[in-house]
């Protein structure tokens, strides 16, 4: 499994401490997010790393700004991604389970780095149940399609 991680100057924290886990978890992933203390604008990170999600160069993305808000309306609009904005571990395994999330996105004012640890794990290890979730998902795909 590839992922992308990004965030925006408020979610430094966050972010290293999700890398720590995919570090120890031994999975390869690219961090796009800003590198500065300074203030920068999340689209303009959420919308690229959302684009190399929507092309299959990556297949997850975890998106981390100061609610997890501005990261998940922003990455929704590129076609074929469905972020997940989730701060516990139970919706992150059900966002796989049914929605087949391909991005989580969490808030670092929201959550702390351990528990954002956790969801993000939780999120990487849950499989997509398919079936009738698939058919559902099938038509939002259509009318994304439109
Ligand atoms: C930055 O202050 C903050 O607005 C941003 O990180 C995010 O929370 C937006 O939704």
């Amino acid at each position: 499994m590839k992922v992308i991680v990004t965030g925006d100057h408020a979610g430094m924290t966050i972010r290293n401490a999700v890398k720590e886990l995919l570090e120890e978890k031994g999975i390869e992933y690219e961090d796009a997010g800003c590198s500065c203390e300074t203030s920068v604008d999340y689209p303009d990170y959420a919308l690229p790393a959302a684009e190399r999600v929507a092309s299959g160069e990556f297949d997850r993305g975890i998106f981390i700004c100061g609610t997890g808000i501005g990261m998940s309306i922003a990455a929704n609009k590129v076609k074929g991604i469905r972020c997940a904005l989730t701060h516990d571990t139970f919706s992150a395994k059900m966002t796989r389970k049914h929605n087949d999330a391909n991005v989580l996105a969490m808030g670092e004012r929201v959550v702390g780095p351990g528990l954002a640890r956790e969801v993000a794990e939780v999120f990487l290890e849950t499989d997509f149940d398919g079936g009738r979730h698939a058919n559902r998902l099938g038509k939002v795909d259509e009318y994304e399609n439109k």
